[in-house]
């Protein structure tokens, strides 16, 4: 499942995350459901936090875990991971391996001493342009407890590999 390869992605996490990383949401969005749905709270002038920055992909199933990981080492506060409800992922049930995929993650982010509420999973519709307004209030207020302090720990704990 390709639209941008690897090392656009992680050009683009880079290029988000360039200046005021801690000012930013890091958000990887489905081109179907939540990249819409953010699309149409737009349109809608539904107002949300601003400092959201989205990478859009096919699926939620394309975002490797190299991409999260990449991004808190550049120093994203918060991730999120946005798709399709799981009747509606475009590519039959990849957004449920997404789900394990991300519950692993919260694993190793725990062991890593890195809070696993800094990466969110959210299912947004492309018709949801009102939840996408609450994920993106819910998010901001994460990212508002998330110190520098705290970007450094995460920093120097993930270089360590
Ligand atoms: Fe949206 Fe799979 S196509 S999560």
């Amino acid at each position: 499942m390709r639209h941008f390869a690897d090392d656009q992605i992680l050009a683009m996490i880079d290029a988000m995350l360039e200046e005021k990383p801690g000012e930013k949401i890091c958000i990887f969005a489905c081109n179907w459901c939540s990249y819409a749905g953010a699309d149409l709270a737009g349109l809608s002038r539904i107002q949300y936090p601003p400092n959201g920055r989205v990478i859009r992909t096919m699926c939620s199933g394309r975002v490797d875990e190299e991409f999260i990981w990449h991004a808190f080492k550049k120093g994203a506060p918060i991730v999120l991971v946005s798709g399709c409800h799981f009747v509606d992922c475009h590519y039959i049930d990849a957004n449920r391996w997404t789900q394990k995929r991300i519950e692993g993650m919260w694993n190793k982010l725990e062991r890593k001493g890195i809070r696993p509420e800094r990466l969110q999973l959210e299912w947004v519709s492309a018709a949801e342009a009102s939840r996408w307004q609450k994920v993106m209030y819910a998010v901001e207020e994460l990212r508002k407890k998330v110190t520098r302090e705290e970007i450094e720990e995460t920093q120097k704990a993930l270089s360590k590999g």
